[in-house]
């Protein structure tokens, strides 16, 4: 049997090796404190599960178009008016099971041999994994802990030449949890206003995980870029509803055809259930978001300030999603070496900075989506390292 050979440029995303990993030392009957794991451990809201059940009831049970059903779309306009001020035809909407096929149908509708393609390093592994498998260039932009994780702008201008097609942008951004505000932002647009010709995949999925009381700086605000933005969105982070497999995307009108297809080709369309959900979502109350929202920024404050208390750990400030990054090189340890030893001998599960770029082997990725309570024990575990 021959496969073909693109499928050897695939690559992974190690943190499910790390849960199957945990999960098997469980099993064996270890006491595993699980910051692996990138996905809120908060259950959906009541509203939302009602509105699933309401769905089943009702008959929602057949195929839906493609890129959606209409009133989610225009849920998901109004909710961009409201939050952004800004103007975004359901037609220029597409709702995917998650937010991950976004960035699959960018990378195949821009990627191809002889192409550049830049993405953020660290970055979530996905972002490189796809642009190998078109057999695109992957041109990582380093974030830099002096930068705070966030973009250098001039680092990212030498990166673009005549052959870069797309630039992946991530704000909030996994793995570091660093967060760039509006100022920021709008120096980065000034910079992607020069090259017309390129196209901007902002994968802006933990928008609304933000601390210190700033407001998201979305890209879809820059009226200027527009014509060549897509913006990777949805309810896993959100609404809790990883599992329920549903996002959304923003795509200029050149390319949301060609997006729409890929759609109809790989799933003919997201859950019907599952829509009808993420409709409650958006309509619904909103004060279970802003509880958790509280409750993660509580959290951010306590790892923060835990993992600095450690000799050998430095750990920097996030300002969004739910990640700390701390810096173990003073441990005299790889990331791997770190994660293997907290994993099997503390029983805390991390993951290692490697498996989010070739720039941060010192760093690992601890995700603060677990109980105040074990946070603390895991950070008391830590500090026997
Ligand atoms: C930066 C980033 N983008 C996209 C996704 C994919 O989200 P979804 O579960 O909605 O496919 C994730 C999930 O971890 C993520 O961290």
């Amino acid at each position: 049997m021959q496969v073909s050979k693109r499928l050897f440029s695939l690559e992974t995303e190690s943190a499910f090796a790390i849960l199957a990993k945990a999960k098997k030392l469980e099993l064996e009957g270890k006491d595993i404190i699980n910051l692996g794991i990138g996905q809120p451990d908060f259950p959906t809201p009541q509203n939302i599960l009602e509105a699933a059940k309401k769905a089943i009831t009702d008959g929602h049970h057949g195929y839906t178009p493609s890129n959606g059903i209409l009133p989610l779309r225009e849920a998901v306009s109004k909710k961009i008016y409201e939050d952004y001020n800004t103007s975004v035809s359901p037609d220029n909407i597409l709702i995917t099971p998650g937010g991950k096929p976004v960035i699959f149908f960018a990378a195949l509708i821009f990627g191809e041999p002889g192409v550049e393609i830049i993405y953020p390093d660290p970055g979530f592994p996905i972002y490189r994994s796809m642009i190998k498998y078109t057999g695109a260039t992957p041109v990582p932009l380093e974030l830099k802990e002096k930068d705070n994780f966030e973009v250098n702008i001039e680092l990212l201008e030498k990166l673009i030449t005549n052959k870069t097609r797309l630039i992946i942008l991530n704000n909030p951004n996994n793995p570091t949890g660093s967060f760039m505000n509006e100022t920021k932002i709008s120096q980065l647009v000034n910079i992607l206003e020069k090259y017309p010709e390129t196209v901007i995949l902002s994968d802006e999925i933990y928008s609304k995980i933000i601390f210190d009381n700033f407001s998201m700086p979305s890209l879809l605000k820059f009226e200027s870029i527009r014509d060549r933005l897509i913006v990777l969105e949805g309810w896993s982070k959100t609404f809790c509803m990883t599992g329920w497999r549903l996002g959304w995307s923003v795509w200029p009108n050149k390319i949301i055809d060609f997006a729409n297809k890929l759609c109809v080709n790989d799933h003919s369309c997201p859950s019907s259930i599952s829509q009808y959900a993420g409709l409650e979502a958006l309509i619904g109350p909103q004060d279970e978001v802003v509880k958790i929202v509280k409750e993660f920024e509580r959290r951010k404050s306590f790892v923060h300030n835990g993992l600095n208390r450690l000799k050998k750990i430095k750990c920097f400030k996030p300002g969004g999603a739910f990640y700390a990054f701390p810096n173990i090189i003073e441990t005299n340890m790889s990331g791997n070496q770190f994660a293997d030893i907290a994993l099997n001998e503390l029983g805390v599960a991390l993951v290692p900075g490697s498996s989010f770029g070739d720039s941060v082997d010192e760093y690992v990725r601890l995700s603060y989506a677990n109980s105040m309570e074990n946070i603390e024990k895991a950070i008391y575990r830590l500090s026997k390292i």
